[in-house]
């Protein structure tokens, strides 16, 4: 059995500040106790030291969170990211759909899932919700890369029977692949699999019900989609789905609004479909850096938490423009205020972790350092530049870990941890 004991500042915020009190777990000088890779202490270091007599600790200077969990990223897109000058449906025309077009080529994508991990992990996030490509070895390289690094990872092929020449499937290998893949993966590692129609635009009614009969089928995976990104997009679907109320109503149509359902962006969504949002139990992976990129809003807070919506935080690489998730909590903090709404330090925080673990449904597993959870951590640097250094000096709590998300980025994430093991260390590298 290995044992391992962490001794530092730690931090964490279990559940949501917007719907309920006491919800920062804050140890000034704690100890982390690790089992095999899972948490089996966690409180003052003067009260467990004691307790553990003979493991050897290490002392971490810094500040301990859980691994971050990006709710929602493509990670074919990275040799996209920066793409000039469109709005959604150009840029995926025009920049998108050539760039996942290569993914024909497994080598081509077993190279991009090891560059992409290496990429997560220097940015201290553990654990991602992932599109991959519509082929289905795209899922292969991906989850073959996250089982040699021991990462939790959640992907599914991406469904698109309407999408451009050369990206295309159809119903029936749709159904068959994602089948065979659910079959191939269930119960390996730490992967999870999700059925993943693009949205609504890039699949047929036809595609549509087959993802529906698969999550009506596999009540263990989870679905995965984009939902009223852009306002274009949103007229072109309402050109299409005369029928349907909403945007929303157009996955509901199709039995895919659920508990496991988790929708990117959100950002035009009307008061019905948040309420149906909040009593379905399913969730939106908010991407304030890919929303301001492609100019497609901000997405509303106050209606989200008015309705009780479950949130997570995402990059969205690669229309998203940072893997930090730090980065993408101080815009978030920015998007949210165009709107009114001013995002706590503390809640986004939480988003970025155990926020976007409960989307993810793997909440009991990692997100909040828990005794009995998995020992996926980050080590965060509060003086990582000197800005940084200058401006967390005798800060508060609150001031620090703010500062961080303005400031920081990969260059804060001093270490990488997941299940108690080294993955990264900025200081090595
Ligand atoms: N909607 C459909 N496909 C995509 C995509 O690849 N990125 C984003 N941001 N939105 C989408
Ligand atoms: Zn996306």
């Amino acid at each position: 059995m290995s044992v391992r004991a962490f001794r530092g500042a730690i931090l964490s915020v279990p559940h949501d500040p917007a719907h309920a009190r006491q919800t920062v777990r804050h140890e000034p000088d704690g100890l982390l106790l690790v089992e095999d890779g899972i948490i089996v202490a966690r409180g003052p270091y003067a009260d467990l030291a004691e307790r553990h007599p003979g493991v050897a600790v290490e002392a971490l200077p810094g500040l301990i969170v859980p691994g971050f969990i990006d709710a929602h990223v493509h990670y074919p897109q990275m040799d996209r990211i920066a793409a000039h000058g469109e709005q959604l449906l150009d840029w995926l025309d025009r920049h998108i759909f050539p760039a996942e077009t290569a993914f024909a080529d497994r080598a081509h994508a077993d190279r991009a899932a090891a560059l992409f991990l290496g990429e997560l992990l220097r940015n201290g996030t553990t654990s991602a919700l992932v599109f991959p490509t519509v082929h289905d070895h795209s899922v292969d390289a991906l989850f073959e890369a996250a089982l040699a690094r021991d990462m939790r990872i959640a992907s599914g092929k991406v469904l698109m029977d309407l999408g451009p020449q050369g990206l295309c499937d159809t119903v029936k290998t749709a159904r068959e692949a994602s089948e065979a893949l659910i079959r191939k993966w269930r119960g390996r590692g730490r992967l999870s699999y999700a059925v993943t129609p693009r949205f609504a635009l890039t699949s047929s009614d036809a595609q549509l019900q087959v993802a529906g009969n698969l999550i009506a089928a596999h009540p263990d995976v989870l679905m995965h989609t984009h939902l009223a990104e852009n306002e274009r997009e949103c007229a072109a679907v309402a050109a299409r789905f005369t029928d349907a109320i909403d945007y929303l109503d157009v996955y509901d149509r199709f039995g895919l609004v659920g508990p496991r359902s988790v929708f990117a962006h959100g950002i035009h969504l009307s008061d019905r479909a948040c309420a149906r949002m909040a009593e379905s139990g399913s969730g939106i992976a908010v991407c304030p850096t890919s929303n301001l990129f492609l100019g497609s809003g901000f997405f509303d807070f106050t209606r989200a938490a008015a309705h009780g919506v479950k949130l997570g935080l995402g990059t969205d690489i690669g229309a998203g423009t940072s893997f930090s998730m730090l980065h993408t909590a101080g815009v978030a903090y920015q998007a949210a205020l165009m709107r009114g709404y001013r995002l706590d330090p503390f809640r986004a925080l939480y988003l970025a972790t155990a926020g976007s673990a409960a989307l993810l449904h793997i909440g009991d597993r990692v997100g909040a350092l828990e005794v009995g959870q998995e020992a996926d951590f980050v080590l965060l640097d509060p003086a990582a530049t000197p800005l940084l250094a200058r401006r967390t000096a005798g800060a508060t709590l609150a001031e620090t870990l703010f500062a961080l998300q303005i400031l920081g980025d990969d260059r804060a994430v001093a270490r990488t941890y997941i299940m108690g093991q080294c993955a990264w260390n900025r200081d090595a590298a």
